[in-house]
């Protein structure tokens, strides 16, 4: 068995989804609940008793000792987090719990159950955390994209969070020898996406007629992934990957924000036009920019593609096609999430921005 933490979030449902169908092994998926997780998400599994969910934190020590040892875990994925960096710079105090506090107390309460296991099951324990591209900084328009190599230099509370998970996860295989092995992956897009985040909120906002803010001038660049190609690269990592390492995972798909949003509204344009006839991109807004924003993230993922044979299998344009086409198709997913907390955190962000 496995445990998946943040397994109701954007990627970790697209994990849990993705495992069984090339895996019968269960899964315990440890959430709890935050804005960001969604059980909807899950709701095909609700009658799959190879997964099992529990509403719990990572910080809970004896809760995940107990899980630990109840269902003698092999494996450990940790995709939990606050995720989202304009949040991070409107309240950074939750990143610090989760990220930083969180990732701790879930490293000791596996180490302590990782020493009570026989040499045959510590030798195939594996701790996988997941990571992010924006710990190594911001890249200048002629920089070479990061590698592993890249110094750690975060410039939000979010990417410094993470920086700081990161940099305990990697000291517990120095000092103690907990096979421990993190992925640092560029920007995620496609099912599940919450729409706090770029993409999803452009779709969203375009379908509701509303304003789609750019941020500053439009020109960052961000280097995207279509989500099942980073679940394919978890796998891989979990399955091939040395313990201690650090992985890169990129889909070589640099693209200006400006660029993304174009793209979204045409496709839009194609499949879902306007009664009017107005293209969606009257639509977009040029809106004062995030404060410390990075200019341009890119993943060389060469490491991941050498060593353990990992490549992406969708290009930007056909992962961007079949995003589109499944907010089109899942408009109850989205209105469930627009009658939350959701419309308290758009008015905090854009309000008055
Ligand atoms: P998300 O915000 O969509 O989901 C995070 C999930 O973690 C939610 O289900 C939430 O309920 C859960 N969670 C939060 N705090 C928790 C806690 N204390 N205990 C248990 N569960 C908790 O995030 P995401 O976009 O799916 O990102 C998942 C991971 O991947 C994060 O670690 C993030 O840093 C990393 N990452 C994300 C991207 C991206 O583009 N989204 C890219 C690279 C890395
Ligand atoms: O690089 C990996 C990271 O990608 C992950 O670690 C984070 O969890 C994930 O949220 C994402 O961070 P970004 O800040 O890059 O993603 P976001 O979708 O928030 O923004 C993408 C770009 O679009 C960024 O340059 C800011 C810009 N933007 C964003 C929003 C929400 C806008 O211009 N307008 C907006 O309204």
């Amino acid at each position: 068995m496995i445990l998946v933490t943040g397994g109701a979030g954007f990627i970790g449902s697209n994990f849990v989804l993705d495992w069984f169908n090339s895996s019968q092994e269960k899964i315990i998926n440890l959430d709890n609940l935050t804005y960001a997780g969604n059980l909807e998400n899950l709701a095909s599994l609700s009658d799959d008793d190879r997964h099992i969910f529990i509403k719990g934190d990572i910080a809970d020590e004896i809760l995940v000792a107990d899980l630990l040892r109840k269902y003698e875990v092999r494996a450990i994925v940790n995709f939990a987090a606050e995720s989202h960096v304009d949040r991070s710079i409107l309240g950074p105090k939750a990143f610090i719990e989760t990220n930083v506090v969180g990732t701790f107390n879930l490293l000791e309460t596996s180490r302590a159950y990782w020493n009570s296991l026989d040499e045959k099951q510590k030798s195939k324990f594996r701790f996988l955390h997941v990571s992010t591209d924006e710990v190594y900084g911001s890249l200048g328009a002629d920089d070479h994209p990061f590698t592993e190599a890249n110094r750690y230099e975060p410039n939000s509370p979010y990417s410094a969070s993470k920086a700081a998970s990161d940099h305990l996860v990697r000291s517990y295989f120095h000092t103690y020898g907990f096979p421990v092995v993190t992925t640092n992956c560029s920007n995620n897009y496609g099912p599940y996406h919450f729409p706090e985040k770029l993409i999803p909120l452009v779709i969203v906002n375009a379908l509701d007629g509303l304003p789609i803010p750019v941020y500053g001038d439009g020109k960052q660049i961000r280097d995207w992934l279509y989500v099942k190609d980073h679940c394919s690269a978890i796998r891989c990592v979990l399955e091939k990957g040395a313990t201690g390492e650090t992985y890169n995972v990129g889909g070589w798909n640099e693209k200006m924000n400006i660029q993304i949003v174009e793209t979204i509204c045409d496709i839009l344009d194609k499949r879902h036009p306007k009664a009017d006839g107005v293209s969606y991109k009257s639509q977009i807004t040029y809106v004062k920019d995030r404060p410390g924003h990075d200019r341009r993230y890119a993943i060389d993922a060469s490491k991941i593609q050498k060593d353990l044979g990992w490549i992406p299998q969708e290009t930007f344009e056909s992962g961007i096609e079949k995003t589109v086409a499944w907010y089109l198709d899942n408009s109850t997913w989205i209105e469930n999430i627009k009658s939350g907390s959701y419309r308290q955190w758009i008015d905090a962000n854009y309000f008055g921005r």
